[in-house]
């Protein structure tokens, strides 16, 4: 992958006193014909910065999610968060979510985490929002098989969260979810070719 031009991120600042730290910004080739294994350098390249802005949010899951297991094996353009390279990770609750269709309904506790970048069709690189599933006690909010949906922008502020502040912000997910199925615990889980143990890119 040719990077074209690439700014290193501006000195962290104290995280207390800043809401946005600039991110490291670049520049890819022909960004229409990424690959795969393209796509997962770019992750490589931006992920601390990505996490380090996530974190701003104070939110637990912002700083942990990338130490859970990696359900994705690269980055792949998802049309239903907005075109951007996803990846997904379970905790350690929700491990089974990597046995996919055949997981069953997740245990209270289970948090499932997907990360996105964008690349622009100049081939700008941007570090997009961190989007969270969590399992909450039964009665949390019966329609969406309690799961509260949480969407953390990537200047770290928060956008959404069910049944907390911006709630109605994430109403959408919880409608696009629950299409899903109840049997399905409204997971769409991950495309076949980019699962873990799936006949996709594995060799990480
Ligand atoms: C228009 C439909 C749609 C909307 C709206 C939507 N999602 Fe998704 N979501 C999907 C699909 C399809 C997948 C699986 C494929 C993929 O990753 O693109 C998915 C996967 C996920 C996953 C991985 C768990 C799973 O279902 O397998 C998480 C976490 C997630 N979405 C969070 C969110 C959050 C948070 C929002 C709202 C800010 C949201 N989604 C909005 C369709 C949607």
């Amino acid at each position: 992958m040719a990077v074209l031009s690439w700014t290193p991120p501006a000195p962290a600042q104290d995280e207390a006193s800043s809401a946005y730290r600039p991110q490291g910004h670049f520049r890819v080739e022909r960004p229409a014909d990424l690959t795969d294994a393209e796509a997962l350098s770019i992750y490589r390249r931006i992920l601390d910065d990505s996490v380090a802005v996530y974190r701003l949010s104070g939110d637990p899951s912002a700083a942990r999610y990338r130490r859970w297991l990696r359900v994705s094996t690269t980055p792949y353009r998802s049309a239903t968060h907005g075109e951007r390279f996803v990846s997904n990770y379970a905790n350690d609750i929700g491990r089974a979510y990597r046995a996919f269709e055949t997981a069953g309904p997740m245990p209270v506790g289970a948090i499932l985490a997907k990360d996105s970048f964008a690349v622009t069709a100049r081939g700008d690189v941007f570090t997009g929002p961190l989007f969270l599933m969590e399992k909450m006690a039964p009665g949390f909010l019966p329609e969406a098989r309690d799961w509260r949906y949480s969407m953390i922008m990537p200047d770290g502020s928060l956008f959404g969260q069910t049944k907390g502040p911006g709630s109605e912000q994430v109403a959408f997910c919880i409608t696009c979810h629950a299409t899903a199925g109840d049997e399905a615990d409204h997971l769409f889980f991950v495309p076949k070719q980019y699962r873990i143990g799936g006949p996709g890119l594995n060799s990480q």
